[in-house]
């Protein structure tokens, strides 16, 4: 996070409320910096810095980032005027605090999604240089093989060309293998499948980085741990 950030999203920071509600509290003359009244949303507010709204005084959090058992059937996107997005599932407290999901996963893919408000982090890990390994379970028509595993491993070329990173593709059993993957194409865990003639029913992430969903129940969030965060922080 930087060191200095607007005031509206200060306040929004502290979970007072959204930002374009805030920018009308701040009109509203009710929130003071330092002790002055502070009337424009876009003034800067360092760390040090006191701030209080109708007299109380607000302490920004620190970073935070969570990670959540996505279901199916809601968009990744912070907002959206037909779908249910993720952000409905976070836990109330963390509404209002600036949290973006790390990412995309598509609706029906269910498994780890992380948030965070560090915005430097998040860039850091969607960024294609980080290559973040991202492991999926995968249900799917056919049978996997050895060749499939060859292609995967040597970078596959999708059905409109594109082409993917080498990937690594692991057989569970019939109709059920994990796939690695090191980018985020859209779509991609289930274009590669299809590429190979193996279309898949069932997508769930399981793993980011060194990062594993566990047994968190699905639609739920928790805070990651310090050990956990030191894990993202390699990248
Ligand atoms: N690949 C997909 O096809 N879908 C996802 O949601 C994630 C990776």
């Amino acid at each position: 996070m930087s060191t200095k950030s607007r005031l509206d999203k200060y306040l929004a920071d502290c979970g007072a409320g959204t930002r374009s509600q805030l920018r009308h509290v701040i009109r509203s003359s009710r929130v003071r910096v330092d002790g002055e009244v502070q009337k424009d949303p876009g003034y800067p507010v360092g760390p040090d810095q006191s701030v209080t709204l109708d007299g109380m005084p607000l302490k920004r959090p620190g970073r935070l980032i969570l990670m959540m058992n996505k279901p199916a059937g809601y968009v990744t996107a912070t907002e959206d005027a037909w779908e249910r997005t993720v952000m409905e599932l976070l836990p109330e407290t963390y509404r209002a605090s600036d949290l973006k999901p790390v990412g995309r996963l598509d609706k029906e893919t269910e498994g780890l999604l992380l948030f965070t408000n560090d915005g430097a982090l998040l860039h850091r890990l969607i960024s294609p240089k980080r290559a973040v390994p991202k492991v999926y379970l995968a249900r799917h028509e056919g049978k996997a093989g050895e060749e499939d595993r060859i292609a995967f491993e040597a970078g596959l070329e999708l059905e409109d060309g594109t082409k993917c990173r080498p990937a690594l593709l692991e057989i569970l059993a019939q109709g059920e293998s994990l796939v690695m993957v090191t980018e985020g194409k859209y779509h991609q865990v289930r274009r590669m499948m299809a590429s190979r003639g193996l279309p898949v029913q069932y997508l769930r992430r399981i793993r980011e980085g060194s990062l594993s969903l566990g047994e968190l129940p699905l639609g739920q969030c928790r805070l990651l741990s310090e050990d956990e965060i030191g894990l993202l922080e390699k990248y």
